[in-house]
């Protein structure tokens, strides 16, 4: 059995997570799908528990996805999941350059190997910081991100009841 580990700061997840997992829900037999820390992007907007309730909402109908979160380094939580490899999704040559030095310093420090998965063109321009800034601004994000997450983050950025600007 290949179990793999996808880490990310999904703050929040959005449609180009999705189609990662799903494609790799189908490719392996079963996916960890982690929110951790990126220390290179400050306090974030949702806390760890915010991403991942929203991470269970958008993959509880995989039967071979499971979620968690981790505060710490990526490689000790693949060797406690037990993963056989990290999986990561490139959107553009820009994200390989940095991913490519995470994959080599990922395994450098502990041995485990990353692969990288494409992206589909149509959502390669879908990041959380955009994402987040065009809510905050007012505009529709409803096609980038499933539902609950769009909800989540009216109601943190946009006018509804739970705003806080
Ligand atoms: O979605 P992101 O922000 O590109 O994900 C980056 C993330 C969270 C996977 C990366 O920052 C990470 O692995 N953080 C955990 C700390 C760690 O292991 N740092 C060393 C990476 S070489």
């Amino acid at each position: 059995m290949t179990r793999v580990l996808y880490p990310g700061s999904f703050d929040p997840v959005h449609n180009g997570h999705v189609e990662m997992v799903e494609t790799a829900a189908g490719l392996f037999e079963e996916v960890v799908v982690a929110a951790l820390i990126n220390p290179s992007k400050g306090g974030g907007l949702f806390d760890l528990e915010e991403r991942m309730a929203l991470l269970d909402e958008c993959f509880e109908h995989l039967a071979n996805v499971r979620t968690t979160m981790f505060d710490g380094l990526v490689v000790n939580l693949a060797s406690e999941v037990g993963a056989d490899f990290i999986i990561k999704g490139l959107r553009a040559v820009s994200d390989f350059e940095s991913e490519l030095q995470m994959a080599q310093m990922n395994a450098a420090i502990s041995g485990v190997q990353t692969l990288f998965l494409p992206t589909a063109s149509r959502r390669s321009f879908l990041a959380s910081r955009l994402i987040r800034e065009v809510v905050r601004l007012g505009g529709d994000v409803s096609d980038m991100v499933p539902e609950p997450v769009r909800l989540r983050l009216e109601g943190r950025l946009g006018s509804g009841p739970e705003s806080n600007g």
